[in-house]
């Protein structure tokens, strides 16, 4: 396993290429199971997850080349397999994204459940019952959610008791082919939702709504390979740009879209960062004392759970206090244990943080727990007193395309080393 050191207290100045959203790409790919033909993928990100996908993928009978960097073409002519087992199950709960297609392409699903993570329970139950809804029988089996469907799926009204981001992704890829209409209510509006419904419409599905949380599926007989690029990945933009409010600096991020940010911006521009929105790219720059805000994760376009970790690291580095409500996940403060060994002072009273900036804080050997967990550590660490040590960063690579050296090259002193 690697370990990266960072020495902390040097501004970054530079330009950033943001890569390929991972939680657009990972629906995306499991969407390429809806019918054969070769699809194409271009700006995936080179991540540990995605590979997993395509492992998980391959043993459902896909194949799949990368004729160049990041342009993924995956064959689908031959989906014979219908398990997506435990083992790769539970190393990325995403792999539920599967369920839907193929139950809708082979009449059969066995996937198995996810287990918890590191995060909290995360149940698929939104998932099972919709698919119900639309006819499938679904029985729980010794840690599988089998489920079959005897012909088509039938168009039904689903309404979701809180708007799940990959629930809504599983019911709108089994509703393309399902006979009739389907309607999603209380869908989730996130841009990953959005980029899989522009993915199944150029593969002919008929979907109305997108952008908002009523979406109407008019079930089609069948589907055509197409390509389709991910957007870009709002989260890495978020993570860079927390990374220059510890920092100091001023960074220019390439390739993203600042639409797909609009709470995380405005907070942090009441934080006291500099943002400058442009088409595609955002310059970021801090040089005065920052400000503690109160922040509290909601669905879109709210406040973004998966940058609660990283905006927590920021407000550390302030000198007031900043209250932090985790509404989505019962257990995403893991990194609370980690930013206090560098100095933070972090009182969690349930979903609520408190955190009482203590200004600056002190390099650590730190540990990594989960994806977003990891990435405010190095947030952290960019702008800590002395050097940071953060084990187990195979946490860091599901979800960050080489960050350590996209760090590396606007100025942070930060590298990577056998553990
Ligand atoms: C997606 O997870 C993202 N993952 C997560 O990103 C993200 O944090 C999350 O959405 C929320 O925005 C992918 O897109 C691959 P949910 P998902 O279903 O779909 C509860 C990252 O770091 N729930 O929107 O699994 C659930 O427990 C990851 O990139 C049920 O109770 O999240 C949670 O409390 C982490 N039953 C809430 O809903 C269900 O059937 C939101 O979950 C489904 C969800």
């Amino acid at each position: 396993m690697d370990k990266i050191i960072i020495e902390g207290g040097h501004p970054l100045h530079g330009e950033i290429n943001v890569s390929g959203a991972k939680n657009a790409a990972l629906p995306l790919i499991a969407a390429t199971l809806l019918c054969p033909g070769e699809h194409t993928l271009y700006n995936v990100p080179d991540l540990r997850d995605i590979r997993t996908m395509l492992v998980l993928l391959e043993t459902l009978g896909i194949t799949y080349h990368y004729p160049e960097p990041h342009t993924l073409v995956i064959n689908s002519d031959n989906v014979e397999g219908f398990e997506a087992s435990y083992d790769l199950v539970k190393t990325m709960r995403a792999s539920v994204l599967v369920l839907g297609p193929l139950l809708v392409r082979l009449g059969r699903a066995r996937v198995s459940l996810p287990g918890g993570c590191a995060i909290g329970a995360r149940p698929i139950n939104f998932h099972m019952q919709g698919l119900q809804k639309l006819g499938a029988k679904i029985e729980l089996e010794s840690g599988y959610v089998d489920a079959f469907v005897k012909g088509r799926l039938q168009g039904d009204t689903i309404y979701f008791d809180f708007p799940s981001v990959t629930g809504t992704e599983n019911m709108l890829m089994a509703a393309t082919l399902a006979q009739g209409k389907t309607i999603i209510k209380n869908a989730a509006k996130e841009p990953e939702v959005g980029n899989l419904i522009d993915m199944l419409v150029a593969m002919g599905a008929k979907i109305e709504g997108r952008g908002t949380d009523v979406l109407v599926v008019e079930g089609v007989d069948g589907l055509r390979a197409t390509a389709t690029t991910i957007i870009a990945d709002r989260i890495e933009t978020g993570t860079y740009i927390a990374a220059v409010g510890t920092a100091g600096g001023e960074l220019t991020l390439r390739n993203c879209n600042p639409a797909h940010l609009p709470s995380f911006l405005e907070k942090m521009r009441a934080v006291g960062i500099y943002i400058e929105e442009k088409e595609s790219s955002i310059i970021a720059a801090r040089s005065g004392p920052i400000k503690s805000v109160d922040v509290k994760t909601m669905p879109y376009p709210g406040f973004p759970t998966d940058l609660q970790a990283q905006i927590m690291a920021l407000m550390t580095c302030t000198t007031g206090l900043s209250v932090i409500d985790e509404t989505i996940f019962e257990n995403r403060f893991m990194h609370v244990a980690e930013l206090r060994r560098m100095g933070a002072d972090i009182r969690v009273d349930g979903g609520r943080a408190i955190v009482s900036g203590t200004g600056t804080l002190t390099g650590a050997q730190v540990m990594a727990t989960d994806l977003r967990a990891s990435a405010s550590l190095v947030v952290a660490g960019v702008a800590a007193q002395g050097v940071t040590t953060i084990s187990r960063v195979y946490h860091l690579d599901r979800g960050y395309e080489r960050l350590d050296e996209k760090l590396r090259r606007v100025g942070a002193k930060i590298w990577r080393e056998k553990e």
